[in-house]
């Protein structure tokens, strides 16, 4: 089968101090087709993208559309040619309505200086309806949840009348029924001859859409393959060149007695017509235990956890005893000194200093080990070396410490937090999605790493917008629907349609 390519990439490179993002890179992309591209953390899948969509202008090599020589200066160029993209990394601005970022840029006017907002939230409100997301056009887009905020980038750039989009982990937050709606949007894409790049690093959602697969590795490309010719485990192991260990965990987990419980724990939602964000939860969980959170988006398990870790807005009512004592947090300082960490859902709001290094983001939270004794100073040397330590435990992709953060890959920056709070040698440690967009390899090693946390008498609350994740990993499972727990099932017990019937129960 050949066809015209609508996109050739021509022995793209990108360098960046110390790493080769791309190395060589030619590829052609068909008209109509949805091309995904797949590779491990770092492995230069978004670097690639944002040469494409003009985010990154200073390359080597040739680009050509329809067969003319492009350079675009910029992403205004890129979206003039018909290209746009959906970033891994969403790009809102928090203070702006959800409207005012859809047509940010593009904005609507009603006469010389005077915005639009009617036809904006109008227009806005459409296409969210469109993609099945009830958010409220005039909602500032910092107040939404990352789902929610995902939904509006990928409005956005439905928003611009687009030939070629490129998605790069557009359902990394999202949950599964989200993902079966935005599978609904790109097939009513395609139907419009749109053609989509599209990354993730969920086998199962490649295998559903592209027509072709590519895998990038270190740089360079490895291999195109048709979809219909090759399967999953072939596409895993051109991706890390290596056999991946699918993860069971035969032993049985030994739990070593209640470390933390939840009796009626309510959570009101002032100003909002449901009253209680979290109604009446109640669930215990031991050392040595990893308890799953299953649930739909808006569920709460987020609400939960930050309730456990002192970090929500609102007082919840109810008890919270851990390690045998009652405890209320009013802030997550508290909580960490008392044995509990959170890694958060979103990155970049609450987990990532974006001006400090790597080295630096993973011993933030624990420098006061780092001290040397007389002149109370931070030792620089152990800091150093701690850092060290965890980037090779949790094979974190970058030059050294010293890197700054933002120059990792995403999936880079995830690990980055983990490392952090497994620094503070928690008790309880709450996960909430904490392999979103980490690649297949790296999440193997993190199931390992949170099976021999769990062997040391640690316990875990784990929540996960994949369910199969929830069913490898956890001893047990609970459900939420709608601030209401709803379920709870032993491993054994579980299967996906048990949690996805839970969480779908509207009483
Ligand atoms: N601004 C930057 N400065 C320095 N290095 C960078 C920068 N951006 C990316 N890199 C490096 O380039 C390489 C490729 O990164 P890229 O973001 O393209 O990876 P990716 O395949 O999208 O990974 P992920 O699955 O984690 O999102 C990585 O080693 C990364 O650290
Ligand atoms: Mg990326």
């Amino acid at each position: 089968m050949s066809a015209a390519a609508l996109i050739t990439i021509r022995e793209v490179t990108k360098r960046y101090p110390g790493v080769v993002a791309l190395d060589a890179v030619s590829l052609d992309i068909r008209e109509g087709e949805c091309h995904s591209i797949v590779g491990e953390n770092g492995a230069g899948k978004s670097t690639l993208m944002k040469i494409l969509s003009g985010v990154i202008t200073d390359y080597e090599g040739e680009l050509e559309l329809r067969g003319e020589n492009v350079r675009f200066s910029g992403t205004r160029a890129a979206e003039e040619a018909g290209i746009s993209i959906i970033h891994q990394e969403l790009n809102l601005v928090e203070e702006l309505s959800a409207a005012a970022n859809i047509f940010l840029g593009r904005e609507k006017v009603r006469g010389p200086g005077l915005l639009d907002d009617a036809a904006m939230e109008k227009a806005a409100g459409e296409l969210l309806e469109s993609l099945e997301c009830n958010v409220d056009p005039r909602e500032r887009a910092g107040a939404l949840r990352v789902g929610d905020q995902q939904l509006i980038e990928i409005a956005k750039a439905l928003s611009l009348d687009t030939g070629i989009l490129i998605m790069d982990e557009p359902t990394s937050a999202l949950t599964e029924s989200e993902v079966a709606r935005l599978y609904r949007v790109i097939e009513r894409l395609r139907e419009q001859n749109v053609t989509i790049l599209y990354i993730s690093h969920k086998m199962g959602e490649i295998f559903r859409i592209s027509d072709r697969i590519t895998v990038l590795r270190d740089g360079q490309l490895v291999e195109t393959l048709d979809r219909e010719a090759t399967d999953p485990r072939r596409v895993t192991h051109l991706m890390v060149g290596r056999e991946i260990e699918t993860t069971s965990f035969e032993e049985p987990r030994r739990p070593t007695g209640e470390i933390l419980r939840v009796d009626q724990l309510s959570l009101p939602w002032p100003g909002h017509a449901k009253e209680w964000r979290l109604r009446d939860i109640s669930f215990s969980l031991q050392g040595g235990e990893i308890l799953g959170i299953a649930g739909l988006m808006g569920a709460g398990r987020t609400e939960l956890m930050e309730c456990l870790f002192g970090a929500s807005e609102v007082p919840y009512q109810g008890e919270v005893t851990l390690d045998g004592e009652k405890v209320r947090f009013r802030h997550p300082a508290e909580a960490k000194s008392a044995g509990v960490a959170l890694v958060t859902e979103d990155r970049k709001r609450l987990g990532l200093f974006s001006q400090m290094s790597v080295g630096n983001n993973i011993t933030i939270c624990t420098l006061d080990e780092l001290v040397s004794m007389p002149l109370r100073q931070i030792d620089r040397s152990k800091e150093t070396a701690a850092a060290r330590e965890s980037i090779g435990q949790l094979a974190i992709k970058t030059s050294g410490p010293e890197a700054q953060v933002t120059s990792l890959s995403g999936g880079n920056q995830q690990k980055t937090i983990i490392a952090r709070w497994l620094r503070t040698d928690p008790k309880v440690l709450l996960l909430d999605d904490p392999t979103r967009g980490v690649d297949v390899g790296a999440k193997a090693e993190l199931y390992r790493l949170m099976d021999s946390l769990c062997r040391d008498g640690l316990g875990i609350l784990l929540t996960s917008s994949e369910l199969p994740e929830l069913l490898t990993v956890c001893d047990r499972i609970i459900v939420f629907c709608e601030g209401r727990l709803t379920g709870e099932f032993t491993r054994e017990e579980a299967t996906e349609e048990k949690l996805m019937e839970a969480a779908t129960q509207i009483e």
